[in-house]
């Protein structure tokens, strides 16, 4: 056994040595180059440990919450909350008193109960330890994720972990090595996988309107100027100022991802990314009154990501210029094409859907389908979980209603004992990206491989799926 490790490694190393774009020379010791792909380290899962794909717990009477971080973002998940049935508000945390005090008048305004009330840097380790608790919700900063939710699935509580879950690898497997051992949930909480034009696409999409899928895009395009100075202790633009990469990938990489069945009979096999040099980013800095001598996180970072399946995701990140809000989210397939931004709109090689289409005459394969048509089109295949959300979703709101559905379909599964939309898998493979991207970056746009989170059981469920209950 021993041996046959030396083996390997002498392999590697020659691999290493003998692939012109891969001397991975900024390497920390834990990569190595496997033939032209930069492979980043797997841990074993434990043994007897398994993975936690399709993960189904009993159903609950009733989801009993503790909220984690009522900043900018938080509030509003309570507010969310205290609009779905089936819930049960138990007890509100932050740093900040007058915040927890806040978030009481939401449950007041909404008729719920006040709630348990957790305050101070490490109050939050009580409120996971609460007996009467099934889902613990952080929207803190992006430092105290892992931890936080580590923490919450070690007192065997279930965990939904604003966006992204994980700021590099280590804390990617960390989530899922804990989720796998506690066998509990663990959702990244990704909202824009529940816009209303992203979910009727993705119907459409596996109902085959589009052909085969070939290539999918997504973005975090979204000139954060004004926002800024408002993060607590200002975690965000340090964070920026501290790392290359795409460091906020989540919202481009969800939808996309779901239309290409990651971890549910495809994978990400490898990437590649590239970034400008950062600009406005040490301008920020600037005007808040400090020299940033060596900001790190590019303006603009663009990756392309292979799939095992043959098809191509490009991802892009500017949270810095003067650009349109931008998700990109756009779609090629062989049949046909959708895109959201700056246009939504859908175009079709061919069309025979007779009760949508009233005239043929106005289709072309090189132009959009009048905007009668993509409505038209968008009632016809409208997915069943924003038939079934819709109406109340245009009254709570939250993002236009995704953020309300997010919170609603993940209430709907934990109440009927479904697996969850989206799993700790999900979570890992879209946060991952922070790091892989950076790994490319210093290596000259090196490939880089997308570790199988999944540890072999990608290929275990067969397309991506809602599930409903009864199923
Ligand atoms: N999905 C979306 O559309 C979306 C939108 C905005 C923000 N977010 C995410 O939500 C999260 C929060 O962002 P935000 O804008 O609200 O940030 P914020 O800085 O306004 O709020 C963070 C809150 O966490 C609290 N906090 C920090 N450490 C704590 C601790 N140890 N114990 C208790 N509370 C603690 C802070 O006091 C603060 O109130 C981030 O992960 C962000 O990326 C997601």
């Amino acid at each position: 056994m021993k041996n046959l490790k030396i083996q390997l490694t002498m392999l590697l190393a020659a691999a290493a040595v003998m692939t012109a774009c891969s001397s991975a020379s900024k390497t920390d010791g834990k990569y190595e180059v496997v033939d032209g792909i930069i492979r980043t380290e797997v841990p074993q899962r434990p043994e007897g440990q398994k993975d936690v794909v399709g993960l189904r717990l009993d159903p609950m009477d009733s989801v009993r919450v503790g909220f984690i971080g009522l900043g900018m973002r938080g509030p509003d998940a309570v507010r969310r909350f205290s609009q779905i049935d089936g819930t049960s508000i138990k007890a509100l945390c932050d740093k900040h008193a007058d915040r927890v005090e806040k978030a009481q008048g939401i449950l007041e305004k909404n008729g719920r109960q006040a709630a348990a009330e957790y305050v101070g840097d490490s109050a939050w380790m009580e409120l996971c330890q609460r007996p009467d608790i099934d889902l613990v919700y952080i929207a803190t900063d992006w430092n105290n994720h892992v931890p936080m939710a580590v923490y919450a699935m070690e007192q065997g509580k279930n965990v939904a972990i604003e966006v992204p879950a994980a700021q590099n690898l280590d804390e990617c497997w960390h989530l899922v090595n804990t989720a796998e051992k506690m066998q509990k949930h663990c959702m990244m909480l990704e909202n824009c996988v529940y816009d209303f034009f992203e979910l009727t696409t993705l119907n459409m999409a596996q109902q085959g309107l589009f052909g085969d899928v070939l290539h999918v895009e997504g973005a975090y395009i979204h000139n954060l100027e004004d926002f800024w100075n408002a993060y607590e202790g200002n975690w965000r633009l340090d964070f920026n100022e501290n790392h290359r990469g795409d460091v906020y990938a989540t919202h481009g990489m969800g939808p996309a991802a779901q239309l290409l069945d990651i971890h549910r009979g495809n994978k990400m096999n490898y990437l590649v990314s590239m970034d400008t040099k950062p600009v406005t980013g040490p301008k920020m800095v600037e005007r808040q009154g400090r020299k940033s001598e060596n900001f790190q996180n590019g303006d603009h970072t663009m990756t392309m990501i292979m799939t095992e399946n043959g098809q191509t995701m490009h991802i892009q990140h500017d949270v810095m210029n003067p650009r349109p809000y931008s998700r990109m989210y756009q779609l090629t397939g062989t049949e046909g094409f959708a895109n959201k931004y700056p246009k939504s709109g859908y175009c079709f090689h061919e069309m025979n859907d007779s009760d949508v289409v009233p005239d043929h005459q106005n289709l072309s394969a090189h132009s959009f389908v009048p905007d009668e048509v993509k409505e038209a089109l968008m009632e016809k295949y409208k997915h069943p979980i924003q038939i079934e959300l819709e109406e109340q979703a245009r009254k709570v709101g939250g993002h236009g209603g995704m953020d309300y559905i997010m919170d609603a379909r993940l209430v709907y599964c934990l109440l009927n004992g479904l697996p969850l939309d989206q799993d700790v898998y999900d979570a890992a493979e879209w946060s991952s990206l922070g790091e892989l991207t950076r790994i490319s970056l210093e290596n000259n746009s090196a490939p880089v491989e997308v570790p199988d989170f999944t540890r072999g059981a990608w290929n275990k469920l067969k397309g991506y799926h809602h599930y409903m209950k009864g199923e």
